[in-house]
C-alpha cells in the first residue's frame, strides 16, 4: 500500500516509520521545513527509544521518505493519514482543529483515484464528518472515503505499542475504506491484534473514552493513596489487592504526583467539553480533571511538609522533570506545578533529568540544572524523585546523603523500599505508604 502521512510529529512519525517497516511505501509530510531537513539528515525531532534506527533502516530500504509538499504523495496514495496536532484551544479547553481542517483542505485538491483519508490524530466526535465535508466541498469529484483510526500508543514505548497493539479501532462506513485499512494492518494479524470495525463517530469517541477511563483509574488510586496516608494503609498493596480482580485489572493503578503528558490532560478536557455541548455532562471526568490539577500543586505542599513546614531559603533537588520516563516531553508534567509551588514558597530549586532538561528550560524559570543525580543533591535540604527513570533505581544513597544539607527523600513514585532508604539514614516520605517511623 502507498501511504501519505500528514504531520511528522509524535504520532505521525512513529506510525509512518512503523507502516514503512511493515513493508508499505510511506511519505511523511510536514509543513515545517526545518523538521523535514532534520529528518532527512537522520535527526529525530523527538526522543523515542528505537525510532532513529527504525527511520534510518526504512529510509535506506526506500520505503520511507520525507517531504514538505503533499501533492505528489497524496496523488499516489491509497490512504492519507492526518496526524497533525490537536492542541487544547486557549480559553475553552476544546481541541483546536485548525491544523486538521487545513490538512483536509490541502489534501482535497491533490486526490486522484479512490483514496481513504484517515484521521489518526485524536479528534472530537464529528471531526470525520467535518473533514469529509471540507474535502467534498473543495473537490466534488474526489473519490474519497473518510475513516477514523485512533492511535493508542504510549510515548516511550511507542514502537512496541504500535507493533503490538491490544486492538486496532477502525471507524468507517464505506466497505472500501475498511478493506484498505485491513490491508494496511494485515502484518499485525501475526500478532493477533483484533481489528474492531465501528462507525466513524464510535471510533472517535472510543479514543476519548479510553483515555478518560485511564485518567480516572490513576486519579482514583491517587485519592486512595491520600486516604492510605491518613489511615495507615499501604496503597501499593491496595492496588495489588484490587488489581488482581480481572474486572479491575492491574495496570494504571500506580499512585504518583498526578498524570501529565500530551494526551490525558488535553483529551479529558476535550471530552468534558463535548459532553457539555451535547448537554450530557460527564461529572466523573470533570472531577478527575479538577482532582488531578489540584494534586500536582499538592505535591509541592507534601515536599514542604517533609521539610518541616517551610522551605524559604532552602534548596530542593528534583530528580526527573518529564511527565514520565523515556521521553523528553515536558507537556503538562507535574514537575511544572511542583517547581512553581516550591518557588512560590521561597525555595531554591535544582534539578536533573536524563532527557528533559532542554525542553524544561523555557518552561521553568530560575532552576539550576545539574549534570547528574549526585551534583543535583549537592547542598539540598530535600531530594524529590518526580519521574521514575530507570537510572534513579539504583542510586548510591550514602553518596547522595553525604552531599545533602539534610537527609530528606520524598519519593513521589514509590520507587524505593522504605526500609532500604531509612537504613541509609534518610527521612523517607513516599505516596500512600505508612511512614515506618511513626508506624513503629
Ligand atoms: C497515554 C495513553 O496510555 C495512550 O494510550 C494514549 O494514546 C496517549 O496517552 P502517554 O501519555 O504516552 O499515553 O503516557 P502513559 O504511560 O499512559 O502515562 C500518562 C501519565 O499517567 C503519566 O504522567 C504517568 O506518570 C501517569 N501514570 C500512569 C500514573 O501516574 N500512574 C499509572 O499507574 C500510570
Amino acid at each position: 500500500m502507498r501511504i501519505a502521512m500528514i504531520g511528522a510529529g509524535y504520532v505521525g512519525l512513529v506510525s509512518g516509520a512503523c507502516f514503512a517497516d511493515f513493508g508499505h511505501g510511506v511519505v511523511c509530510i510536514d509543513t515545517d521545513p526545518a523538521k523535514i531537513a532534520a529528518l532527512e539528515a537522520g535527526r529525530m525531532p523527538i526522543y523515542e527509544p528505537g525510532l532513529e534506527a527504525l527511520v534510518a533502516e526504512n529510509v535506506r530500504q526506500g520505503r520511507l521518505a520525507f517531504r514538505t509538499e503533499l501533492r505528489e504523495a497524496v496523488a499516489e496514495a491509497d490512504a492519507v493519514f492526518i496526524a497533525v496536532g490537536t492542541p487544547s484551544r486557549r480559553g475553552d479547553g476544546f481541541a483546536d482543529l485548525s491544523f486538521v481542517h487545513a490538512a483536509a483542505r490541502a489534501i482535497a485538491g491533490a486526490l486522484t483515484g479512490f483514496t481513504v483519508v484517515v484521521t489518526k490524530s485524536t479528534v472530537p466526535v464529528g471531526t470525520g464528518d467535518e473533514v469529509e465535508r471540507i474535502i467534498r466541498e473543495a473537490n466534488p469529484q474526489a473519490d474519497v472515503a473518510v475513516a477514523s483510526n485512533p492511535e493508542f500508543l504510549r510515548e516511550g514505548a511507542a514502537i512496541a505499542d504500535f507493533k503490538r497493539p491490544d486492538r486496532i479501532v477502525v471507524g468507517a462506513e464505506d466497505p472500501r475504506a475498511v478493506a484498505v485499512l485491513n490491508e494496511i494492518y494485515r502484518p499485525l494479524y501475526l500478532n493477533q491484534a483484533p481489528i474492531l470495525v465501528t462507525g466513524r463517530r464510535t471510533a472517535e469517541l472510543t479514543k476519548y473514552a479510553a483515555n478518560a477511563f485511564l485518567a480516572t483509574k490513576i486519579t482514583f488510586i491517587n485519592e486512595i493513596a491520600d486516604l492510605c496516608e491518613q489511615v495507615g494503609a499501604d496503597v501499593q498493596q491496595v492496588a495489588r489487592g484490587i488489581g488482581l480482580d480481572n474486572r479491575i485489572g492491574r495496570k494504571f493503578l500506580h499512585a504518583g504526583p498526578g498524570y501529565g503528558g500530551s494526551c490525558f490532560p488535553k483529551d479529558t478536557l476535550a471530552l468534558v467539553k463535548t459532553a457539555q455541548d451535547y448537554a450530557t455532562p460527564m461529572r466523573i471526568v470533570e472531577t478527575v480533571v479538577a482532582v488531578n490539577e489540584s494534586r500536582k500543586r499538592a505535591m509541592a505542599r507534601k515536599v514542604i511538609a517533609a521539610c518541616g513546614g517551610a522551605v524559604r531559603g532552602k534548596t530542593i533537588a528534583l530528580l526527573g522533570l518529564t511527565f514520565k520516563p523515556n521521553t523528553d516531553d515536558m507537556r503538562d508534567a507535574p514537575s511544572l506545578a511542583i517547581v512553581a509551588g516550591l518557588q512560590d514558597a521561597g525555595a531554591r530549586v535544582q534539578a536533573y533529568d536524563p532527557e528533559g532538561m532542554e525542553q524544561a528550560r523555557p518552561l521553568l524559570g530560575d532552576v539550576a540544572y545539574a549534570s547528574d543525580p549526585y551534583a543535583c543533591a549537592e547542598g539540598a535540604d530535600a531530594l524529590v524523585l518526580v519521574t521514575e527513570w530507570d537510572a534513579f533505581r539504583a542510586l548510591d544513597f550514602t553518596r547522595l546523603r553525604e552531599r545533602m544539607a539534610q537527609p530528606v527523600l520524598v519519593d513521589l513514585r514509590n520507587v524505593y523500599r522504605p526500609q532500604d532508604i531509612q537504613a541509609r539514614g534518610f527521612r523517607y516520605v513516599s505516596v500512600g505508604r505508612p511512614d515506618l517511623e511513626s508506624a513503629g
